[in-house]
């Protein structure tokens, strides 16, 4: 069987595209079967990535009328999650991205496995986050740092759930092997055979805050004691994700948690979420269950790889409006009027 060529990035906005989501569909046509197999897939046999996209629509929007919403405000608080090795949907990898994000305003969160040198995004002037990744070895740990907050990157946002990470069985079967010529160009100077360190505990976190000039948030609380001690240790806030279903296939979905991990923090406490947002109306839904925001990740590399930068400027823009009509029709006027009530 000959598989179908792939397609070269556009570089105009496809008319195909009516929604956010239609890039995930178009997507396949522009990356190779076994890379796209490795994005989009889990861990394992997907249990955990599938309950990502199927628990939102069990929630339905609340409706309402005769509300005024004439004067609403509706920017979404999105961000765009860190999403390793970009160069694998777009040849120019996370500057795509970056100049989508600039051109929006739209946070970027920089993945510490970037394609890009952190340094280089920064020289784009995009608003940034830095992600990090525990180093091994901890001098290497605190250059990272560093090297993000000289550069201009305004959080620290430490990935703790990513130590276990159980292979695809999708990418396994479709034969993906990382190319040779895909490096997490931030480590190079690193001295090191590992580019994570194992279980980090709660001194790890600490001693990261304890070295961060900006703030530290965490990525990859599913609980609510974690996030407790998370915050109690001294991080800003808390990312509700389970890095996409990628982690250990079986473990639950932030859709189920988010609740609870609100009442446990209150409400001042800043919360984001991820983990298969694939509509502004999954925006609506995450920030009804308690998210202050949210963060996409496969649709920005799915854009990217369609229509490079002005694919992710158009995918963040379609989000947008319909996270507004989701607004409108439940008949909030702002963001703080999305409350529980507004889904059944
Ligand atoms: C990720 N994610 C991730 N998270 C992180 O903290 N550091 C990283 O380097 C990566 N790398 C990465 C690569 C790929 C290919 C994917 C798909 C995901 C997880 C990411 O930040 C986010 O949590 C999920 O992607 C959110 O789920 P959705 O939006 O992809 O459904």
């Amino acid at each position: 069987m000959t598989s179908k060529p792939l397609l070269s990035t556009l570089s105009h906005i496809p008319p195909e595209v009516l929604c956010a989501q239609d890039y995930e569909v178009m997507a396949e046509s522009f990356i190779d079967p076994a890379t796209f197999a490795y994005i989009a897939g889990g861990s394992g046999a997907d249990i955990t990535a599938s309950r990502n996209l199927t628990w939102p629509s069990q929630w339905a929007l609340q409706s309402r009328v005769l509300r005024d919403v004439h004067e609403g405000h509706t920017q979404a608080p999105i961000f765009l999650a860190p999403v390793a090795y970009q160069a694998l949907a777009h040849i120019n990898g996370e500057i795509e991205t970056a100049h989508a994000a600039k051109a929006m305003q739209v946070p970027m969160i920089l993945s510490t496995l970037s394609t890009v040198s952190l340094e280089k995004i920064a020289e784009i002037g995009v608003p940034r986050w830095f992600q990090l990744y525990l180093q091994p070895n901890w001098a290497n740990t605190l250059d990272l740092i560093q090297r993000a907050t000289n550069a201009g990157y305004e959080k620290i946002v430490l990935t703790l759930d990513a130590t276990i990470q159980v292979p695809s069985h999708r990418a396994i079967r479709a034969g993906f092997v990382m190319p040779e010529s895909i490096q997490a160009v931030n480590l190079m100077n690193y001295d090191v055979n590992s580019r994570i360190v194992k279980a980090p505990v709660l001194s790890d976190l600490v001693r990261v805050i304890e070295a961060s000039p900006v703030p530290v948030w965490v990525k990859g609380i599913l609980h609510s004691d974690d996030a407790k001690a998370a915050i109690q240790a001294g991080a800003e806030g808390v990312i509700v994700s389970n890095h996409g279903g990628r982690t250990m296939d079986g473990v639950v979905s932030p859709w189920q948690v988010l609740e609870s991990i609100r009442s446990a923090l209150g409400s001042d406490v800043p919360i984001l979420m991820d983990g298969g947002i694939r509509s502004g109306q999954d925006v609506f839904k995450a920030m009804a269950l308690g998210a202050n925001g949210v963060l996409i990740g496969r649709l920005q590399v799915y854009a990217s790889a369609v229509a490079g930068a002005l694919g992710v400027a158009h995918m963040l823009k379609l989000l947008q409006e319909e996270f507004e009509i989701a607004m409108a029709v439940c008949g909030c006027a702002s963001v703080a009027e999305i409350k529980r009530d507004c889904l059944c």
